[in-house]
């Protein structure tokens, strides 16, 4: 049995020694690593994990309950479209969470989740800046305003057959 046997590609593993190798080993710098190889990476891989929590002298089971606890980070790779749909407070009031559980639905897969096809990882946002042109969202960082179920399926559509 070998514990310490790891399936991340040879290149991430480079990316990986490289970002650790930006910081000091104290628990502090955590974050921005976390940061560093998720911009990298596109998520926080399992194996990268322990590497991490290695290097910055925590247990796996901290490092894990960090990338869990911050929404921001993903534990798997997100899909080719990243939908983000606003439930910050002005949004709310205009129907987002309807909105929400409609893309839910119309997707297949829950908030935080990746549709089967990996086309679309579905992500809250709080607060897109369309506050006053509410409900909004981001497809792929382009923001949308007004948004409703129809608008939804409309642009989900029009991502689809750009695809
Ligand atoms: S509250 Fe949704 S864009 Fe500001």
């Amino acid at each position: 049995m070998n514990a310490t046997t790891h399936t991340l590609p040879s290149d991430a593993h480079a990316s990986l020694h490289e970002i650790l190798a930006r910081y000091d080993g104290t628990a502090t710098n955590l974050l921005p690593i976390l940061h560093d190889v998720q911009d990298v990476m596109g998520y926080i891989p399992a194996d990268a994990v322990a590497e991490i929590a290695r290097a910055v002298n925590l247990s796996r089971a901290e490092v894990h309950g960090v990338v869990t606890y911050y929404h921001h980070f993903r534990s798997e790779p997100a899909g080719k479209h990243i939908i983000q749909i606003c439930r910050a407070e002005a949004c709310q009031s205009m129907g987002a969470e309807a909105l929400l559980a409609h893309a839910q639905q119309h997707l297949g897969c829950s908030v935080h989740g990746t549709t089967a096809d990996g086309n679309f990882s579905l992500e809250p946002a709080y607060c897109l800046g369309l506050c006053a042109s509410s409900p909004a969202l981001s497809i792929n960082e382009e923001v949308h305003a007004r948004m409703t179920p129809e608008a939804f399926d409309a642009l989900v559509a029009e991502v689809r057959s750009q695809a």
